[in-house]
């Protein structure tokens, strides 16, 4: 036992020892010896980053420093009492040039001393020089570019140069390697120092200094551009003040086969006492050189090979003297092919628009210094990524861009009417201008700004094309649509968006109103699309807006609230008109069965009414339910006014309305209305139909709608049930709810008018609910797209008038959320066959 405890004692021994040996060796730390000569009037400082506690140190002889300072002609070995140094210590390593009092050591800069400990470091030559001298900084190895203040160069090696005037410092400029600034020429003496990273294996300075003649300004730099490229530069100080009333050249050296574009981004003006602050260039081959610019103007463009440009400060006003700065890029183009094809814009007719040609994404989106640009040019030489035109002159204008599909058009015209007597009855046409439609460039947008006082109003008419309203059941995707927005100094009101291709064939609306005609996708507005907005001014109007709804028969329109989806604002009254022609009925259901809102001030309305003498009004309050689908057999309107609702509610409504042919439903009427008599002497509740004919259906509806009667009992009607194949075989059960279904008041909110359908669906159903009604709203879409799509038998008229009473009780039974079931799949085939109608008429 004894001699097990020895061993192991033994060996704990051991390997203590071996422990504080390893211990030991671990940091071998490193002697440093730095030698200087005299006549090198170079110091090395070692010190602290400034703002670090000092847990490293360095050690001369044993003894302590936390900062090394080695003067010229000193020798001095030391080492660190970390393995770390880089992380606590820096070292600046100064060297003074004196050419004022003795020759000028000129030549490669090296970096002087060799042995450096490994440190973050900075070398600055301070070279001092008579002003009368000019001294240039060349750069061999990487040149150089320029950076904005706070930013940081990849490698973190950056060069900064300074000029000493009159013991004033100007900061030239911050630089990084890989750039195209290839000289630096200055006046007088210059304080340039390179920063270097504790990890940088550089060993040259990449610089000689030269003396050079005076150059009679504050500095030239120089840039050499290789190919299609870009630089950014800015004015000394940037982006504080150019020195008061000094002179600086850029030169560039282009290649002669490239051209060359100038773009101010950044400038602001001091203000000038005496002279003028502005640019000058010298361009090869212009008759008036030099070219004076002031900094506003745009600058040459596509200019043919070398050029310089010179910055002209001012005599300041010492008590406000203000900020001259520049920042500009230069960038360096092949030459388009088609840069001497002009095109002609005319807009000498045009009256208060501008057409703006601008490149995609603009003006949010500042496209990056590799992206190829696009210059839209008013003359050969006054280049811009972005051109105004104004309306009353011609213009020749000319692409320098590759691909002109990057660029875009925007325009806008204003209409005013402050006097209803100078502009009622006038017509404008709310077009986009063949001036505009003819280039070869995308619009994307034309902005009609619509101004009038309180008592004017605008009415927008679309007779030939009419518009659709753009609503999740049925989506916008025609090449173009108008987003139309009605506005006061407060509030602005979001009326919708509509395409061509619909129902609504007049729009009148209070306000200053804004219409916003988009493009979409490859979708040109050109010559070839047709366009058919108008425009008047007409006296006031009580609502927010009235629509004026003339469908195509078989159209399925949808109509909804505007500001959709956040809401009707308040106390705010939007009606409907709908025309109904004289040979159809139509009907009209609500896509959910309440208004959704609670009231805190006022209550919310739906009013429908046929126009006709003694119609009777069908009102329904936000607390009551909206009415089951109806059928309509004059025109209507529908009238929604909104209260002022409680947080978090929003009115918001939508519905639809349907048309059959009535005509065909004349005989059925009489059938039906024997059919009603007969019912009633009986009390019987149903009859069944076989639907071989489909006109007895419809016109039994008729009849009971023409006597509104809203006070007739609910009844729960039994379920009809029919069958519908691709035949058009369809079965029907008809009851008497089926007939008064649309008198029944909805008293306990389920009473659904029963004529049913049942047809095995086909189609893409998307996500219906496990039970399915009988009936959904997809369906009857699917079956009318159907019929719209193949040439039609005779029969397939009372198909129609059949699906009509269909489709109702559908969306009767999917009320309330027929709106998310049905989104999407449904609309698509309606409206594509709609707007094709609609645009070969
Ligand atoms: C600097 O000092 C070291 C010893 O401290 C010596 O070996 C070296 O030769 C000296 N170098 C010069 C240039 O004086
Ligand atoms: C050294 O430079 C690098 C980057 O240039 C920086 O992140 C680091 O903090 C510097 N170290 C010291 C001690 O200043
Ligand atoms: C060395 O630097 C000092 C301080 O700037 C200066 O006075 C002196 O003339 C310089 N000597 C040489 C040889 O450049
Ligand atoms: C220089 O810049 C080019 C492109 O800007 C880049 O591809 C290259 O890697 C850079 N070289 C260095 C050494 O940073
Ligand atoms: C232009 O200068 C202002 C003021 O210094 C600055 O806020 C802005 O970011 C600069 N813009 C660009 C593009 O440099
Ligand atoms: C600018 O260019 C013109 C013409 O090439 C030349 O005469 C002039 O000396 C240049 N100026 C500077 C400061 O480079
Ligand atoms: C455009 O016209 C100028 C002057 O006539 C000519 O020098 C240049 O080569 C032409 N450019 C092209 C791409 O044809
Ligand atoms: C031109 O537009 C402005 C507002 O954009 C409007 O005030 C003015 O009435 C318009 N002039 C004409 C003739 O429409
Ligand atoms: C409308 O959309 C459908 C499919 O989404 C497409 O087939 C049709 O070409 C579109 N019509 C237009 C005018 O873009
Ligand atoms: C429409 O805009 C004009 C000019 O901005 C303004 O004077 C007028 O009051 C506005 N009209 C309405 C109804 O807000
Ligand atoms: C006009 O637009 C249509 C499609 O929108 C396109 O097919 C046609 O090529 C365009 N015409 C012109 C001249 O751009
Ligand atoms: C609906 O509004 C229009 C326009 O304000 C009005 O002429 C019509 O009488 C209203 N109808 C109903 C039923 O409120």
């Amino acid at each position: 036992m004894a001699a097990g405890r020895a061993l192991a004692a033994l060996l704990a021994g051991l390997l203590a020892a071996l422990l504080a040996a390893s211990a030991q060796l671990l940091p071998p730390q490193a002697s440093f010896t730095i030698s200087l000569h005299k006549a090198d009037n170079t110091t090395v400082t070692i010190k602290l980053r400034p703002g670090l506690s000092p847990s490293c140190r360095i050690y001369v002889k044993n003894v302590k420093w936390s900062e090394l300072k080695i003067k010229p002609g000193q020798n001095v070995t030391f080492t660190f009492s970390c393995s770390t140094p880089e992380k606590y210590f820096i070292a600046e390593i100064q060297k003074n040039i004196d050419c004022v009092s003795g020759p000028c050591p000129f030549g490669d800069v090296h970096l002087y001393p060799p042995g450096l400990p490994r440190l973050n470091r900075t070398y600055i030559w301070d070279v001092k020089a008579s002003t009368k001298a000019g001294l240039e900084l060349k750069f061999t190895t990487s040149w150089l570019r320029q950076i904005e203040p706070g930013e940081m160069c990849p490698d973190s090696i950056s060069y900064n140069i300074n000029s000493c005037i009159d013991k004033a410092t100007v900061n030239i400029g911050t630089f990084c390697r890989n750039g195209s600034v290839s000289r630096v020429k200055l006046l007088g003496g210059v304080v340039m120092s390179l920063h270097l990273p504790w990890h940088s294996p550089l060993t040259t300075s990449g610089f000689n200094i030269a003396n050079r003649a005076s150059i009679k300004r504050l500095c030239i730099i120089e840039s050499v551009l290789k190919g299609e490229s870009s630089i950014t530069l800015m004015s000394p100080n940037y982006p504080l003040g150019f020195p008061e009333d000094e002179l600086m050249t850029w030169q560039f050296v282009i290649p002669p086969n490239m051209r060359a574009s100038v773009f101010f981004h950044n400038y602001s003006l001091s203000n000038c006492e005496r002279k003028e602050e502005r640019v000058e260039y010298y361009i090869p081959g212009s008759p008036s050189n030099p070219e004076v610019f002031k900094l506003s103007d745009s600058q040459p463009a596509n200019i043919a090979g070398s050029f310089n440009m010179s910055l002209q400060g001012c005599d300041q006003d010492a008590q406000n003297p203000g900020v001259l700065r520049l920042l500009f890029q230069v960038v360096v183009q092949h030459p388009q092919v088609d840069e001497n094809v002009t095109h002609l814009v005319d807009l000498s007719k045009e009256k208060n628009m501008t057409v703006t040609i601008h490149s995609e994404g603009w003006p949010s989106h500042i496209p990056l210094m590799s992206e190829p640009i696009c210059l839209i040019c008013k003359d050969p030489r006054t280049c811009d990524r972005v051109l105004t035109l104004t309306s009353g002159a011609v213009y020749r204008i000319s692409f320098l861009c590759k691909d002109l599909s990057r660029l875009r058009i925007t325009a806008e015209k204003g209409i005013g009417c402050m006097d209803i007597r100078w502009c009622q009855r006038k017509i404008y046409s709310l077009s986009v201008p063949k001036a505009i439609t003819r280039l070869p460039i995308r619009l994307y947008k034309f902005i009609w700004n619509l101004l009038a006082t309180d008592l004017i109003n605008v009415e927008i008419m679309s007779p030939s094309l009419k518009l659709q309203q753009h609503v999740p059941e049925q989506r916008c995707n025609t090449s173009y649509s108008y987003s139309i927005v009605s506005a006061t100094p407060e509030t602005e009101l979001n009326v919708g968006v509509f395409c061509p291709g619909g129902s609504i064939e007049k729009i009148q609306m209070r306000n200053n109103i804004t219409i916003s005609l988009k493009t979409f996708g490859k979708g040109f507005i050109n010559e070839s699309v047709p366009q058919d907005l108008k425009m008047s001014f007409v006296p006031h109007i009580k609502d927010e807006c009235i629509f004026t709804v003339s469908p195509n028969p078989k159209a399925k329109v949808y109509l909804q609230t505007p500001n959709w989806p956040y809401g009707l604002p308040p106390y705010v009254s939007v009606s409907w008109f709908i025309v109904v022609p004289s040979r159809q009925t139509a009907r009209l259901g609500f896509s959910k069965d309440r208004m959704g809102i609670a009231c805190e001030t006022g209550r919310a309305y739906v009013n429908i009414k046929e126009e006709l003498l003694g119609a009777e009004e069908v009102v329904r309050r936000e607390d009551e339910l909206l009415p089951q689908p109806r059928n309509m057999y004059h025109n209507f309107w529908v009238n929604v006014s909104n209260c002022k609702p409680v947080d978090k509610t929003q009115l918001t409504l939508q519905f639809w309305v349907t048309f059959a042919d009535k005509q065909i439903d004349l005989g059925i009427i009489l059938a039906v209305v024997a059919g009603a008599v007969v019912l009633t002497a009986i009390g019987l509740t149903v009859f069944c139909v076989k639907k071989k004919k489909k006109k007895t259906q419809n016109p039994m509806a008729g009849v009971y709608n023409s006597n509104v009667n809203t006070q007739m009992p609910g009844k729960k009607g039994l379920f009809g049930k029919g069958r519908q194949n691709n035949e058009s075989h369809v079965y029907a059960v008809i009851d008497d709810a089926v007939v008064y279904g649309h008198l029944l008041k909805e008293s306990n909110g389920t009473v659904t008018p029963e004529v049913d359908v049942y047809r095995p669906f086909d189609g893409p159903m998307g996500s219906l609910p496990p039970s399915p009604p009988p009936f959904s709203f997809r369906k009857d879409i699917k079956r009318s797209s159907v019929t719209e799509e193949e040439p039609l038998p005779l029969t397939d008229i009372d198909q129609d008038t059949y699906t009509f009473a269909h489709q109702k009780s559908g969306q009767s039974e999917d009320n309330g959320d027929a709106n998310k079931k049905d989104e999407g799949d449904t609309s698509v085939p309606l409206l594509e066959n709609k707007e094709e109608d609609d645009l070969a008429e």
